[in-house]
């Protein structure tokens, strides 16, 4: 969603702020802007639309070594110029960029701000307003910010200038991410660590209701009472290399194949030094000591927790729920007596997944964020956090994390579990190899797509078993990034009210990975395709038929999902490209979804 990156130093900002939020273009954006103060005073350039038409408007003459910028995903009035950030109080004073989400915007207005004419139909404009009237009543700028932000209610990260101080960005955070990246002789502010990781490696973490000062030698926190707060900054592991495309076309391709090297990097990073699992003893105890786990998740997060279900229950015999956030806060169910909340996130900023956590920890539970982004909002506020291990994920469809998560889950459940009887080491080897085979053969799947997918405007994943949990991602997969609709089904379910949607050419694409439910399955398939359906079996060797199009080499039974991801995935990319649709910034998509 929205992304904001600043900077405060020696060099000029243009080439800075533009190129971060470059690196902000997969969360998913419809607007950009700028905003820099020299001699001459603010100058601001924004716009709807992506990054290369920000800089096309960006005067190259205005020199300037302070400024902020911010890549806006609309919520409040529709994507245009005048809703673009940044924005201006009256007096012209006072300009910031806002993510988040203030919900008494509309009180704020009728309370302080009636007499002042609004720009814009956004909700951020009510913050630089508010701030420049507490200036004008007498406040400092340090306490105007901070008496704005114990009046606004909602999510926000702010950096904020005022024209008549070039040497300081201030910021404020509550809930929304917000990281200060610290260099030499230079500062920055910024949503990700991935906009200032050309820079520095370097960062504070912001809490909840923290205001900062940022001057290009010095970093200064407060509490939102004005109270300084002493904190250690961290080093992100983040490899600048790893969050460029090469020489693939798009990063979903990219990332695709980088699954079987995924894996090898979990194996690698949850092993002890004998070689075998290795999960802290802490979070062990804690999975183990829970009458019940519930896994809380969002999306492909979501589908991979249903695995991880099946994994928990059928590895380790533990009962395990799996619950959309955005359904939990509202429609919380009735819990067992010790329960432990699993939290699921590629981000880690999911803030529906947050606000489970802020509810559950105020209930007092126990809870693990299984997550790709170490000090990420989730991983922090967590009593435990298992990292993915997948490297940074780009584009806005999931993948390497999903298959991740899964494989995680799997070493997690084997540990709870007492008495399993499975090498996941050597597993996960021949998975490995398997992965890379389906990723090698393109083909199959470029020829599929165009001929079953380019031009339809419906599409069906059947499956039963674990394969129905596979056919509900494949489907969401497709759905994002082609535009087709598709829907996941459980094979059998069909029957019962949706094979009226099957007409004449309808491609239904069928998993068979589970010997118990091969032929049940294949059944369904004769049924759509008696009504004219076009179907594809992706199915693995020891079950296939002659006839199937995506056969693919055995792997143990309980990990087949995080090898039959692999085709649908590679179907959903060839079709989106057939399409010609923006593979990796999908319309009205944000790949870290911070409101709720
Ligand atoms: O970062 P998270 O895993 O919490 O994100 C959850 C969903 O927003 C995410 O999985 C979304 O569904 C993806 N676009 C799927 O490709």
């Amino acid at each position: 969603m929205c992304g904001i990156v600043g900077y405060i130093g020696n060099k000029d900002v243009k080439e800075i702020i533009l190129s971060g939020l470059e690196k902000l273009e997969y969360r998913g954006y419809d607007s950009a802007g700028l905003a820099m103060i020299n001699k001459d005073g603010m100058h601001i350039f924004k716009d709807k639309g992506r990054i290369f038409n920000l800089r096309k408007i960006v005067n190259n003459d205005v020199e300037s070594t302070l400024g902020i910028g911010h890549t806006r995903w609309a919520t409040h009035g529709v994507p245009n110029k005048i809703n673009s950030h940044p924005h201006q109080s009256s007096s012209k004073r006072f300009t910031l960029v806002h993510n988040g989400v203030i919900e008494n915007d509309d009180v704020l207005k009728y309370e302080y701000l009636s007499k002042v004419k609004f720009e814009s139909d956004t909700d951020t404009e009510v913050i630089v307003q508010l701030i420049q009237k507490f200036v004008e009543d007498g406040e400092p700028v340090d306490l105007a910010i901070r008496h704005t932000m114990s009046e606004i209610h909602g999510s926000y990260a702010l950096a904020i200038l005022d024209k008549e101080d070039n040497n300081t960005i201030y910021a404020a955070k509550n809930k929304s991410p917000l990281l200060v990246g610290i260099g030499e002789g230079f500062n920055m502010i910024g949503s990700d660590a991935m906009a200032m990781i050309n820079h520095t490696d370097n960062f504070y973490e912001l809490h909840d209701k923290e205001f900062v000062k940022i001057t290009k030698d010095n970093v200064e926190i407060y509490t939102i009472y004005g109270n300084k707060i002493q904190r250690e900054p961290y080093k992100a592991e983040i490899d600048a290399t790893d969050i460029e495309k090469g020489t693939y076309p798009h990063y979903m391709l990219k990332e695709i194949e980088e699954q079987p090297f995924v894996i090898r990097r979990i194996m690698a990073n949850y092993k002890d030094e004998n070689g075998n699992l290795h999960i802290d003893e802490e979070v062990l105890q804690a999975v183990k000591q829970c009458d019940k786990v519930y896994i809380i998740a969002c999306g492909t997060s979501y589908h991979a927790g249903l695995v991880g279900k099946h994994f928990l229950e059928n590895i380790a015999g533990k009962h395990t729920e799996v619950i959309i956030s955005s359904e939990f806060v509202y429609n919380t169910p009735l819990l067992s007596g010790k329960p432990l909340f699993l939290f699921i996130s590629q981000s880690g900023e999911t803030a529906d997944s947050r606000a489970v956590l802020v509810k559950v920890k105020e209930m007092g539970y126990t809870t693990l964020t299984l997550t790709n982004v170490k000090g990420s909002t989730l991983s922090r506020e967590a009593d435990y956090t298992l990292l993915l291990h997948a490297g940074p994920e780009i584009a806005v469809a999931s993948t390497k994390a999903y298959t991740a998560q899964m494989a995680v889950l799997a070493i997690l459940a084997t540990l709870v579990s007492n008495n399993i009887n499975i090498d996941l080491m050597k597993e996960f080897a021949i998975l490995a190899n398997v992965m890379e085979t389906l990723c090698d053969n393109k083909d199959i799947y470029d020829k599929l797509a165009y001929q079953y997918l380019k031009d339809s405007r419906s599409c069906f994943y059947i499956g039963r078993h674990i394969d129905y949990y596979v056919c509900l991602e494949a489907a969401l997969k497709l759905k994002e990034i082609s535009y087709i609709q598709t829907e996941g089904f459980a094979a059998g379910e069909l029957k019962h009210g949706t094979i009226a949607l099957i007409e004449k050419g309808t491609p239904v694409i069928a998993i068979i990975t589970q010997e118990c439910i091969n032929l049940n399955t294949r059944s369904n398939i004769k049924e759509v395709k008696a009504r004219g359906a076009a179907s594809i079996v992706i199915s693995t060797k020891k079950l296939s038929a002659e006839t199937d199009e995506i056969i693919m080499n055995d792997v143990h039974g309980l990990l087949t999902p995080i090898a039959s991801v692999i085709p649908t995935q590679l179907l959903a990319y060839y079709a989106a490209l057939h399409k010609g649709c923006d593979i990796d910034k999908p319309r009205n998509l944000a790949k870290s979804v911070t409101v709720e």
